[in-house]
């Protein structure tokens, strides 16, 4: 059988990777693909760079278009990332009935809808293993290797870039700061580092992975985000002397809440008791944890980023592609796991409304009574604490009492905090970080 052809449109870093694992591994991948897959040509800004990555038998080009609109590629493999020009040419790619395998999180996240829709009408394929933990084949685990359980939550470490930054906070006892500009300088954070700093980019991961676990539409826009730039290496210290690690965590579940479903899903440092697996999950590495009715709890971990590591995600969906091509629409695997017409309307739950425990940081003057006002705001919240820590007053008598609390509503403690901030004895704002028992 002819080989199938592909073109990429970017050859940076992922782009480059891909090309040099399908030389090299051309033999293996043919025999699993059922023909070989050839790389015939290439769009990128840098033309003698590109040139130098793919050498002879490949066609480089500076316009993206003549790639999509090229009558003999197969399959489009969108590296250049971004929301816009991606979107254009994925719609052009599908519009001419090329397959596509992209590594780009944010256009699916907040385009998915609209591109699978589109895929769908045409019956072609876009594969997105690389736009979620790097090599980690959690795509795969969850829309397949899941496929007989009723998914009840997803919860990963998705952002290499923040989890390097918190484990050197706290193995180092350094601040935010100072962690970030050592991550740039060693080029494991980008120049502007924004999107991962922010929970953006791991909230375009968790949409993607909420979609696929529970049938729902892409819903980024409903998505609550928040990163890891206000967190203070004294709250990681006083976590870990309470038997916890503060982790940046996606995590989308399905829950009840007075009769009515919802799917919480949120982006936010979170602690995570310091013996479960995932608490030690250090530096740049991911890892997602699935819980699942059959199957349990099951864990997925590894490579999030890197040349080799994306790549091996962008040639695994080529490999599905190819075997798929000639396969009938209805019978391949769904984009969303689910069959388009069977996408339920679950609504995503305001965060006022999600159930979960907290770690809460109150500095306040050590005077009679204080200790006694907060845990009667609380009990007077309904609000359960589950352990409590008080370091000896410091300087000006002032003192730092660290509350966690049982499982509550967050509207609960929402309103606790005010009225706490509120008593003379406080000092400042409660600090509250979510906590998840992942038990
Ligand atoms: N910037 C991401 C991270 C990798 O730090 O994990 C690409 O998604």
């Amino acid at each position: 059988m002819k080989p199938i052809k592909a073109g990429l449109l970017g050859i940076g870093t992922v782009g480059a990777g891909t090309f040099q694992v399908l030389q090299r591994n051309q033999e293996e991948i043919r025999r699993r693909a059922g023909r070989g897959i050839e790389v015939t040509m290439v769009a990128a800004r840098n033309l003698e760079r590109a040139r130098a990555v793919v050498g002879a038998g490949c066609e480089v080009v500076a316009d993206p278009f003549a790639v999509v609109n090229h009558p003999e590629i197969d399959i489009v493999v969108e590296l250049i990332g971004g929301y816009e020009l991606a979107r254009e040419l994925v719609l052009q790619a599908i519009a001419n009935g090329k397959h596509v395998v992209t590594a780009n999180k944010a256009l699916l996240a907040l385009h998915g809808n609209e591109i699978f829709a589109a895929a769908h009408a045409k019956g072609v394929m876009v594969a997105f293993e690389a736009a979620v933990a790097g090599g980690v084949p959690i795509i795969k685990a969850l829309r397949e290797g899941l496929s007989a359980n009723r998914i009840e939550s997803v919860a990963g470490i998705i952002n290499g870039t923040t989890n390097f930054i918190l484990s050197e906070m706290r193995d180092k006892g350094l601040d935010f700061a100072t962690v970030l500009k050592q991550a740039q300088e060693l080029g494991y954070a980008e120049a502007d580092p924004t999107f991962d700093i922010e929970g953006v980019d791991a909230a375009h991961k968790l949409t993607i992975m909420a979609a696929i676990a529970f049938g729902i539409p892409m819903q980024f826009g409903s998505a609550h985000i928040e990163g890891i730039s206000q967190l203070q290496a004294i709250d990681i210290r006083y976590a870990e002397q309470l038997g916890y690690r503060i982790k940046l965590l996606g995590i989308t579940r399905r829950t009840v809440v007075d009769g009515e479903e919802g799917i919480e899903l949120r982006v936010h440092p979170t602690l995570i008791p310091s013996a479960r697996l995932i608490a030690n999950v250090e530096g740049a590495m991911n890892a997602v944890l699935v819980q699942a009715d059959a199957v349990g709890t099951s864990m997925y971990y590894g490579k999030g980023a890197g040349a080799e590591p994306t790549a091996s995600a962008v040639i695994a969906d080529l490999i599905d592609v190819t075997r798929s091509a000639t396969v009938d629409p209805y019978s391949r695997v769904p984009h969303l796991a689910f069959h388009p017409t069977e996408l339920a309307d679950v609504p995503v739950r305001p965060m006022e409304e999600i159930s979960t425990s907290y770690y809460l940081r109150v500095t306040v003057q050590d005077q009679l009574g204080v200790m006694a006002d907060l845990t009667r705001i609380l009990a007077d919240a309904g609000i359960s604490i589950d352990a409590v820590l008080q370091k000896e007053p410091g300087e000006k008598a002032r003192t730092d009492i660290v509350i966690i609390t049982h499982q509550t509503r967050e509207k609960f403690v929402d309103a606790a905090i005010g009225k706490i901030e509120q008593l003379p004895a406080t000092e400042g704002k409660v600090v509250r970080i979510r906590l998840e028992s992942l038990g």
